[in-house]
């Protein structure tokens, strides 16, 4: 049986100046300190290298929250993998619902800048997730296998082992209203099975999928429990020390 390593990253989304990521990290610093956990912090472009400055000496990796899938040229305001690469940069979001959403990126776009991640080593963490209309109308699982077959396209079973899915059902997030674990634990297990059929059941096993949506110091060891969980995305909570009591869960 495979252990994964548990990861849990926030995603800062567009919140902290460079002067109010300084104070939290170096409070997060001292408070996120557990050594059998991944954890990231996902910042905005302009508080990468600081941050990255910050955390230099500690367990704790940076990450960007998005990243072009060209190495570079004439694509005003867009950061590339060999910036990200260049300053340190270890981790990247990428598909998350809200670009998906307001910037419009598809399967496509997503799946061209996974391919650009891995070709410089940076780790991506793909998100997946299904809005309330979907899931009442019950095409969850179907929406899902699309987001996760179009956005691997091209993707090795050895990178797909390496990378880290994040499922966001829509309606949990930046919402109070968690998904139940049972609800987290079967979508993440299907995604899992399906991986499983896209490439094989090791690969499957080996990839790190979390849970993102209202996750908080007091639902974390509950959902992190499960067995298709394996840490989380968190938003809100990042923000605040209490991203400490989420990294620090009763495992
Ligand atoms: P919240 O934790 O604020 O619900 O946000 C989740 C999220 O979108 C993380 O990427």
């Amino acid at each position: 049986m495979v252990i994964r390593k548990f990861i849990i990253a926030g995603n800062w989304k567009m919140n902290m100046t460079p002067t109010e990521a300084e104070k939290l990290v170096k409070e997060l610093k001292e408070t996120c300190n557990r050594k059998d956990v991944d954890v990231v912090f996902c910042v905005p472009a302009i508080d990468l290298l600081p941050v990255r400055l910050l955390v230099d000496g500690t367990n704790i990796f940076v990450g960007a929250e998005n990243m072009y899938s060209e190495d570079k040229g004439a694509y005003t305001g867009e950061i590339s993998a060999p910036m990200l690469v260049d300053s340190g940069i270890s981790f990247v979001i990428l598909g998350h619902s809200e670009r998906r959403e307001y910037f419009h990126e598809t399967n496509q776009d997503i799946n061209k800048k996974v391919l650009k991640a891995f070709e410089y080593n940076i780790t991506p963490i793909m998100c997946v997730g299904e809005s309330l209309a979907q899931r009442e109308e019950g095409i969850t699982l179907h929406w899902i296998r699309e987001q996760v077959k179009e956005g691997l396209e091209g993707v090795t079973k050895e990178q797909v082992a390496s990378m880290v899915i994040a499922y966001e059902p829509i309606w949990a997030i930046g919402t109070g209203k968690t998904a139940t674990t049972e609800q987290a634990q079967e979508i993440c297990k299907a995604i899992r099975d399906y991986v499983a059929e896209l490439y094989d059941q090791d690969t499957a096993d080996t990839l790190r999928i979390q849970y993102g949506g209202s996750v908080n110091g007091k639902n974390a060891a509950e959902l992190f429990a499960q067995p298709d969980i394996d840490g989380g995305l968190v938003g809100g909570a990042s923000l605040k020390p209490e991203f400490a009591e989420i990294v620090n869960f009763d495992a």
